[in-house]
């Protein structure tokens, strides 16, 4: 049987993926994000679920992509393996991600935390991308994703010196959201995605492609987009639903239509 490198478990309307190969401290290897991938899949489909959290172990999410797996592959190889494209699909993922932090976060398990939409950090947390040590630069985002979110600066030095940034510097940088004790973290970040998850689902859902959008292109064309996704949400049954509870001074009892 091939080995669980990544649980998947519902809690409520959660979706939880724990990656789970402790001895290479979560490296992302092909199988674990063949794992990870068909999780995504499945949760996607799952009308139930509603928000996605991502977490590893305590000593840490993710070492970053198997170095073990790519020492020896030549440019054409690389180039030709669709592997780190996989973490984009997290970026495009319909519902509302949560990554859940402690310990390592290095390289490509930096990156795959970038890729969600919230990140919940344990004290104990570490980001960091450090493969130029290794003769490359970081190819699942983090360039890219470092520079949008923490300006050009803070991102030539993440990424030129492979300086760690722990969690507390990383919240007060604007990397994470929220920072709390070891114990805690996973508790605290499931209790932010159950929030997540009693959102409607389709404002939810046009939030975060007006979020990324804006990101991707200029203010005039990002406005007229959020107003086009704005006017869309007014024939969804959510939309009615949560304006006349607001009027009739009561809870709205969304369905996600
Ligand atoms: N790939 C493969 N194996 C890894 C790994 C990785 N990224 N990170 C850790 N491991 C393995 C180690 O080889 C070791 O295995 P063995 O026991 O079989 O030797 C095991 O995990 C434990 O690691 P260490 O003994 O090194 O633990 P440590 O506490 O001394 O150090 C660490 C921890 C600082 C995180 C160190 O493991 C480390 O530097 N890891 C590599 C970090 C890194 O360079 N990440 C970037 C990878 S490239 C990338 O991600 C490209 C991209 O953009 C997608």
């Amino acid at each position: 049987m091939a080995a669980e490198l990544v649980k998947s478990e519902r809690r409520g309307p959660v979706g939880l993926l724990t990656l789970n190969r402790p001895q290479a401290l979560n490296a992302l290897n092909h199988p674990l994000m063949d794992q990870l991938e068909a999780g995504l899949d499945r949760f996607a489909a799952e009308a139930a679920v509603r928000c996605v959290v991502i977490t590893g172990g305590e000593r840490a999410f993710a070492a970053g992509a198997d170095i073990k797996e790519m020492d020896r592959l030549s440019a054409a190889q690389m180039a030709a393996d669709s592997h780190l494209s996989r973490w984009d699909k997290l970026g495009d993922f319909p519902k509302p991600t949560l990554a859940a932090v402690s310990g390592f976060a290095l390289g490509g398990g930096c990156e795959l935390a970038l890729a969600c939409d919230l990140i919940v950090a344990s004290e104990s947390a570490q980001f960091g991308q450090p493969e130029l040590a290794l003769g490359v630069i970081p190819g699942a985002g983090g360039t890219v994703r470092l520079a949008r979110a923490l300006g050009k600066a803070r991102a030539m030095e993440l990424v030129l010196t492979g300086r760690r940034l722990g969690a507390r510097e990383a919240l007060s940088q604007g990397l994470v959201n929220a920072v709390f004790p070891v114990e805690s973290y996973l508790r605290e970040a499931l209790a932010l995605a159950e929030r997540l998850a009693s959102l409607p689902a389709l404002a939810a859902a046009a939030a975060k492609k007006s979020v990324a959008y804006a990101l991707d292109h200029g203010l005039e064309e990002s406005l007229r987009r959020e107003r086009a996704l704005f006017a869309s949400l007014f024939d969804t049954r959510d939309q009615k639903e949560g304006m006349k509870a607001f009027i009739e001074k009561r809870k709205p009892a969304f369905t996600g239509t």
